[in-house]
């Protein structure tokens, strides 16, 4: 990997975003816990660190702290929000709580011409505020860049000393011109190149597959989504035929997507490929179950069974690709969360299998995930996948999973991506699917007659990680075409609702 940009994370939810901000002006950006010792810090290399938000005042009991020595490494230092109170703090200047609380967009005087970091700032600039302390008096040598009506120290800058701070948060949007911070805290005050590209990306890591794999053999699970599927391509640039890549269709995938992988990863790009029908299996497991918790249970034992029995076909493979995700490499370290719902990844290992994984994507963000594959050349309708959880229609029914109910679901789900999508409206929904109620019937009339059959439940979400969402304010006439569509064409379904519950209190998925 290049060596990093820095993140560390004083306990805001905004780390995150920050790392994203920095790979997004194509520098590579790792998020570190603020408890590492400056020696673990310095063993990374890093080429510039950011010190994030956090939610406490530096003077609280229990707030986090940096080892100090950081600031003497000789690396430029970007500290925001509580982090220009550390910064401020731990190199002599005075932070207090100045009784004045600013939150929300806050117009900023420029001091000095705003100095390196706010170069590209005018006067009249909003920026986005959230804090109860602030500075009160910069460090010796610091010149202060910019205040504003209730703070006087909103910015400030050390250039010499490659120490630079903000108020302020730039990685948010509500900051307009904030990316104008990070880039010339990147470009200018740590003088790095945007170089981290979906190009170089593929490069670094083909470079490191082929390290890791030799000769060997490598298995894959294609689940028909995004990552397996640019996991795959990844190491098949790799080592070519040494991949398989195994597609167990569970029956449960939404309308076409197995013949498209099987077009996609068997025709197009000629990845050698098992696809394995076991629709009947997994229905003939799955009758009589409408527990979801069950279903999410069965449908994982199968899952490892079929692929189990391919890969003692393949008795000589050492290694298994894993799309795993930088977010979910973040996350395990941390997680406390109680367990809502399990989670089954299609490519999940047996325990006993004894192969290695190769996850070529941990490194990576989702949207970055979705450049690299397109730049391998993968068609947009895999690129720009939305989410579709493991254990498929299968927790979209609520009730029985049989043939009919799938039909019915996998025929409502179409209607409404191909609704969104004619309307424009792929990329700003999180998500956008159909829940059919199969335990629920109602009365409607068609054309003379009487019907007693099934709703449908349209969900369309937005989000930015699915950790939280909203319900999508889809236009009326979206919504309108949608549900007189799937009355249309959907046998057995005579009613459609729109589910206007965001997360949390609900979840995305019902079950
Ligand atoms: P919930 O319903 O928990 O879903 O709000 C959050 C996100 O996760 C997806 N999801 C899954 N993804 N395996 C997956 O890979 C699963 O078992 C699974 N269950 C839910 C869901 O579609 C949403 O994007």
């Amino acid at each position: 990997m290049p060596r990093p940009v820095l993140v560390v994370d004083l306990g805001a939810q905004y780390a995150q975003l920050i790392a994203r901000r920095v790979r997004e002006c194509r520098v590579y950006s790792e998020i570190v816990a603020h408890d590492l010792t400056v020696a673990e810090i310095a063993a990374k290399r890093p080429t510039g660190i950011i010190l994030s938000g956090g939610p406490k005042s530096v003077y609280e009991d229990g707030a986090p702290t940096i080892d100090p020595g950081i600031f003497s490494l000789g690396v430029p230092v970007l500290g925001i929000c509580y982090g220009i109170q550390l910064m401020a703090r731990d190199l002599g200047g005075e932070v207090a709580a100045t009784g004045q609380r600013e939150y929300g967009g806050t117009s900023l005087s420029l001091e000095d011409d705003g100095g390196r970091l706010l170069q590209d700032f005018s006067s009249t600039d909003t920026v986005w505020m959230s804090h109860g302390d602030a500075v009160t008096r910069a460090p010796d040598g610091f010149r202060v860049t910019a205040r504003t009506d209730a703070i006087p120290v909103a910015a400030m800058e050390h250039p010499e000393r490659g120490m630079y701070a903000v108020q302020f948060h730039p990685e948010v949007s509500h900051t307009p011109n904030g990316m104008e911070v990070m880039k010339r805290f990147l470009y200018d005050g740590c003088a790095l190149l945007p170089d981290w590209t979906p190009t170089n990306i593929i490069e670094d890591s083909i470079e490191r597959i082929r390290a890791q794999v030799g000769d060997a053999e490598v298995l894959c699970g294609l689940s028909g989504g995004v990552d397996s599927a640019v996991a795959a391509l990844l190491v098949y640039r790799a080592v070519g035929e040494q991949l398989t890549c195994v597609f167990v269709d569970h029956g449960l995938n939404r309308e076409g997507e197995p013949d498209q992988v099987e077009e996609t990863f068997g025709r197009h790009f000629k990845v050698p490929l098992v696809h394995v029908k076991a629709t009947d299996r997994f229905l003939g497991r799955l009758a009589g179950v409408v527990d979801p918790e069950r279903k999410r249970k069965i449908i994982g034992e199968e899952f490892i069974r079929v692929f189990e029995e391919v890969a003692r076909e393949h008795a000589g493979a050492k290694f298994l690709v894993q799309g795993t995700l930088y977010p979910d490499v973040i996350e395990s370290g941390s997680k406390t969360a109680a367990n809502i719902k399990s989670h089954h990844n299609v490519g999940g290992l047996p325990e006993d299998m004894d192969l290695e994984l190769i996850e070529p994507l941990r490194d990576l963000f989702k949207d970055e995930v979705r450049l690299v594959g397109a730049e391998l050349g993968l068609p947009d309708e895999i690129v720009q996948r939305q989410p579709f959880p493991g254990p498929g229609l299968a927790v979209r029914i609520v009730g029985e999973v049989d043939a009919a109910n799938l039909d019915r679901v996998r025929g409502a789900d179409h209607i409404v991506r191909d609704e969104i999508k004619r309307a424009g409206l792929e990329r700003e929904t999180w998500q956008a699917f159909c829940v059919l109620l199969a335990d629920v019937q109602s009365v409607g009339v068609m054309g003379d007659g009487r019907t007693y059959e099934h709703p449908v439940v349209v969900r369309a979400v937005t989000s930015e990680d699915a950790m939280t969402a909203d319900w999508a304010k889809l236009p009326f006439d979206v919504l309108d075409r949608i549900s007189s569509r799937i009355i249309r064409e959907v046998p057995g379904v005579n009613r459609v609702a729109y589910d206007i519950t965001s997360k949390p209190p609900g979840t995305i998925e019902w079950e």
